[in-house]
């Protein structure tokens, strides 16, 4: 069975340093796959998501040689790539199918992109629709809004977009597409999500130019090889930083953290005079990205309930389940709305923390785009279920933490997605 038992913890203290960022793993391979030389990506993420994206690269016909966190990209341009023999499988990973349909749409050749059963499940009109507007010739299962995707990939033409909605991930493939595009496409966001494409892709040295929400590229500009340092995850670290808030006398350190600024909500709303926490980061910039350390300790005066609403939603969007457990134990009523988006991810997030923080004890109320928790509860250990959602699994393991009684996990080994190493780091803090 793939299940876990853990319960309550009184201690929780030591160094840690986050495994690599996984969008930046991802990236890296995207951009390394169509410049021109050889790249070097150092502290690779290797888990299974970014091995996805890998693996559709190997099937595109670039040379790519891992050896453990250490990946070697040879490139030969913008369009090098080949049509591939098979299906391109990109597993459980939303950032592989949207990325690369954005990609393939711009390559001369037949495509068809699927996934497991989550992402078959995730809507890819989003993607689609801008691509579509593009010229290209892409189509989907539900009429155009689920995988598989089918791309004949071909001559695109520039566009204007104003997305309907914050997600790095379509920005991204709107601007893959446009790299390969004549012409100056240009994207307008709603509000900012994160822009580890932007600040990469300036180092690559594609023509891209960003102006506070508005990015324009223009295509045709061949890419160059780089050496890529890739920062600790902020969002793997956040589990971590959240249970030192609310499991007695902790205090830990977090090494090697990428610190983009549109990566780091949780540290907001932790701030003392919101939810009163104690968590202090030291910044330094190593471009592209800011990356730095993080102290925690256990707030002595306990949280207190906070509001997030819509604008924040994007610099938090991965750390939701999480903040759902930490807000059981803050002093009131914690309100999170225009959060939809957080229903089509690896699983319904909301209704998944709902579901299972409320079998250990917890007081919540579903709302269609977010969740009100009442604190503080005591929790209590129970059987629960990661929904195959590896940030699910992870969450509801840190609320073990502070629960009475044994809590046995199931489908533990979601963790695979992002944070192999998850359970061997939680028992260091803990032993
Ligand atoms: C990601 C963007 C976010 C995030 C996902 C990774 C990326 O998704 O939730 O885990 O690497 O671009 P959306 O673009 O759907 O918000």
């Amino acid at each position: 069975m793939d299940t876990i038992t853990l319960y309550k913890t009184n201690k929780f203290k030591g160094n840690i340093e986050p495994p690599p960022d996984k969008s930046i793993s991802h990236r890296a391979i995207f951009f390394s796959s169509i410049a021109n030389g050889k790249s070097v990506i150092h502290n690779f993420l290797n888990a299974a998501d970014p091995i996805s994206t890998i693996n559709a690269f190997r099937m595109l016909g670039v040379d790519i040689k891992q050896d453990g966190n250490i990946v070697t990209v040879t490139g030969n341009g913008l369009r090098s790539l080949r049509e591939p023999n098979n299906v391109i499988d990109c597993g459980n990973s939303g950032t592989t199918i949207r990325l690369i349909s954005g990609l393939l749409s711009a390559c001369t050749f037949h495509s068809v992109l699927t996934g497991d059963d989550s992402l078959r499940g995730r809507p890819m009109s989003r993607v689609i629709t801008p691509l579509k507007m593009m010229d290209a010739k892409i189509d989907a299962r539900a009429s155009g809004k689920y995988p598989p995707i089918s791309i004949t990939g071909g001559k695109l033409s520039p566009i204007k977009y104003k997305m309907p909605i914050a997600s790095a991930q379509v920005k991204t493939s709107i601007i893959l597409a446009a790299l390969l595009t004549e012409g100056t496409t240009e994207i307008e966001q709603p509000i900012m999500s994160r822009d580890h494409t932007e600040r990469m892709l300036k180092v690559y040295g594609a023509d891209l130019k960003v102006d506070d929400l508005k990015i324009s590229v223009t295509g045709g500009k061949e890419l160059n090889a780089t050496e890529v340092f890739v920062p600790g995850d902020i969002s793997s670290a956040a589990f971590f930083i959240a249970a030192s808030q609310i499991i007695k006398g902790s205090s830990i350190k977090i090494n090697n953290c990428g610190l983009n600024p549109t990566r780091i909500g949780l540290l907001e709303i932790l701030d003392k005079n919101k939810m009163g926490g104690e968590v202090i980061n030291y910044k330094e910039k190593i471009t592209p990205e800011l990356i730095g350390s993080i102290e925690c300790k256990y707030p002595k005066n306990g949280l207190k309930a906070v509001n997030i609403s819509e604008d924040d939603i994007p610099f938090l969007i991965d750390e939701f389940p999480i903040i759902a457990v930490l807000a059981t134990q803050a002093e009131g009523e914690t309100i999170i709305t225009g959060a939809r988006e957080l229903r089509v991810k690896e699983s319904d997030r909301i209704s998944a923390m709902a579901v299972e923080l409320t079998k250990m004890g917890a007081d919540i109320e579903e709302l269609p785009d977010g969740m009100i928790i009442r604190g503080k509860t005591n929790l209590k250990g129970a059987r629960v279920n990661s929904h195959n959602d590896h940030r699910i699994a992870m969450a509801l393991s840190i609320a073990a933490l502070i629960a009475d009684g044994d809590t046995i996990i199931e489908g533990k080994s979601a963790v695979d997605i992002s944070f192999p190493e998850f359970y061997p780091t939680l028992e260091r803090l803990i032993k």
